[in-house]
C-alpha cells in the first residue's frame, strides 16, 4: 500500500512539475507506460496471495486511472498556456505607429498650374489648350511675326525636320486660307510660347471671351538658375468690346493677391511685342523683400514676370475675326517663374531634374 501511496506522490509531482507536452509524455510512460512504474505494479499482481491480489488491484487500477485523468487536465493546461504564450509572443499592438509608407505627390508646378486655373476661374476664365507641336505660321506669322523679321530672334526655336507630314494630316486644325495656299511650305516647330493658342482659340470661337491658356514651350536657348529650355507658360486672353489695358491690370493685380495671399505691387512698362499694340511687360512687387530689394528681385524691388498688351489689328484678322469695334487685352507669363516666387526655389532647373528629395517638400 504504501508503495502506491508513495507512486501516486511522486507521479501526481512529476505531472504537476512538468513544463511542457513533452515533458508530460515522459512522465506518462515513466509511470503508466507499457515498461512504466505502475504499469510495472500491474503486472506484479498475480504473484500476490488472491486477497492481497484483490485490494491492490483494486487500488492500482483506480491510481491508474487517476494518473490518466491528471495527464489529460495537465495536457489541457499545458496546451492553453502553448498557446496564450503564442498569442502573446504573435500579439499585434494595434496602438504602434505603422510604418509610414511614402506617397508620391503632385509636381510643384502641377499643384501651382491648378492653383492658377482657380483663380482665374474664379474671375470667369476658361481653360483652352494647343498641340506642342506648332505651326510657323501659328507661332510666328499669324502673331504679326514674319518670316526674316529680326523679331524672330526673340524666340529661340527648336524646328523639326520632318514637316511634310504633320501639314498633310486632314485632321490638322489649319483653316486659314494663306496657310493652306503656303502650307508647303509650313515648317514645323516645338511651339516658343503659348500665344499661338490665341488664334486656335479666336478661329473657332466669337468674342466676347476670356480664356487662359497653360501650357509647356520650348526654346533652343542656354539654361541658368531662371531659364530653362522647357518651362510652362500661361497665356491669357480677353476680348470684347471695351476691353481696355487698365481691365488687364486689375484682372493681374488679382491674381497676385490671390495667389500670393496678400496685397502684390504692380507696374507695367512699355514694351514691345508684334502681336500687342501697345506692348507692355508687368513686374510685381518683390514679395522676398517687400520692395527693400534682394539678390532675387536683384536690388531694384521689383521682378519681371509677364509679357502683356492689347491684341493687335492684325491678330485677329489672321484668326478670321473682324477686328473693326473688337478690342482684348492678351497677357503670357512663366509659370516656373511664379512658382519659384511662390515656394521660394532658388533654381528653375530643380523643377525638371526629378530628385525625390526636392519633389517630397510638396
Ligand atoms: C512671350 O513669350 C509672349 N508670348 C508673352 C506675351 C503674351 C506678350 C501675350 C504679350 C501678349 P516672353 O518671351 O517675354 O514673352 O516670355 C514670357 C514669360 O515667360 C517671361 O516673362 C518669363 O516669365 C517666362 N520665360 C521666358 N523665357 C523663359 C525661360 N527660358 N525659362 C523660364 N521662363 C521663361
Amino acid at each position: 500500500m504504501n508503495s502506491l501511496k508513495d507512486l501516486q506522490k511522486k507521479a501526481q509531482e512529476a505531472i504537476v512539475a512538468s513544463g511542457s507536452l513533452a515533458a508530460l509524455r515522459d512522465v506518462e510512460v515513466r509511470y503508466v507506460g507499457r515498461s512504466g512504474e505502475l504499469t510495472a505494479v500491474l503486472k506484479n499482481l498475480k504473484n500476490l496471495p488472491p486477497d492481497e491480489r484483490r485490494v491492490k488491484g483494486k487500488e492500482a487500477n483506480e491510481l491508474r486511472q487517476l494518473l490518466e485523468l491528471r495527464v489529460k487536465e495537465r495536457e489541457a493546461t499545458l496546451k492553453r498556456q502553448e498557446y496564450e504564450g503564442k498569442l502573446h509572443l504573435e500579439r499585434i499592438d494595434i496602438t504602434q505607429p505603422g510604418r509610414r509608407h511614402h506617397k508620391g505627390s503632385l509636381h510643384p508646378l502641377t499643384i501651382i498650374q491648378r492653383e492658377i486655373e482657380t483663380i482665374f476661374a474664379s474671375m470667369g476664365f476658361e481653360v483652352a489648350e494647343g498641340p506642342e507641336i506648332e505651326t510657323e505660321w501659328y507661332n510666328f506669322d499669324a502673331l504679326n511675326i514674319p518670316a526674316e523679321h529680326p523679331v524672330r530672334d526673340m524666340w529661340d526655336t527648336f524646328w523639326l525636320q520632318n514637316n511634310q507630314k504633320e501639314i498633310r494630316n486632314p485632321k490638322s486644325e489649319i483653316r486659314d486660307k494663306s496657310q493652306i495656299q503656303n502650307s508647303k511650305q509650313q515648317k514645323l516647330l516645338l511651339r516658343t510660347h503659348t500665344s499661338p493658342v490665341q488664334i486656335r482659340y479666336m478661329e473657332k470661337h466669337q468674342p466676347p471671351f476670356r480664356i487662359i491658356v497653360p501650357g509647356r514651350v520650348f526654346r533652343y536657348e542656354a539654361t541658368d538658375a531662371s531659364h530653362e529650355i522647357q518651362f510652362y507658360q500661361l497665356e491669357g486672353l480677353m476680348v470684347g468690346e471695351n476691353i481696355s489695358l487698365a481691365n488687364f491690370r486689375q484682372v493681374i493685380a488679382s491674381f497676385l493677391k490671390k495667389l500670393f495671399s496678400r496685397e502684390v505691387k504692380v507696374r507695367l512698362r512699355p514694351s514691345y511685342f508684334p502681336f500687342v499694340e501697345p506692348g507692355v511687360e508687368v513686374d510685381m512687387g518683390c514679395i522676398q523683400c517687400a520692395g527693400r530689394g534682394c539678390p532675387v528681385c536683384k536690388h531694384t524691388g521689383w521682378l519681371e514676370i509677364a509679357g502683356a498688351g492689347m491684341v493687335h489689328p492684325k491678330v485677329f484678322k489672321a484668326a478670321g475675326l473682324n477686328p473693326k469695334g473688337l478690342q482684348g487685352f492678351a497677357f503670357g507669363f512663366g509659370i516656373d517663374r511664379v512658382a519659384m516666387m511662390k515656394y521660394k526655389i532658388p533654381d528653375i532647373r530643380l523643377f525638371y531634374q526629378n530628385d525625390i528629395r526636392f519633389l517630397r517638400q510638396f
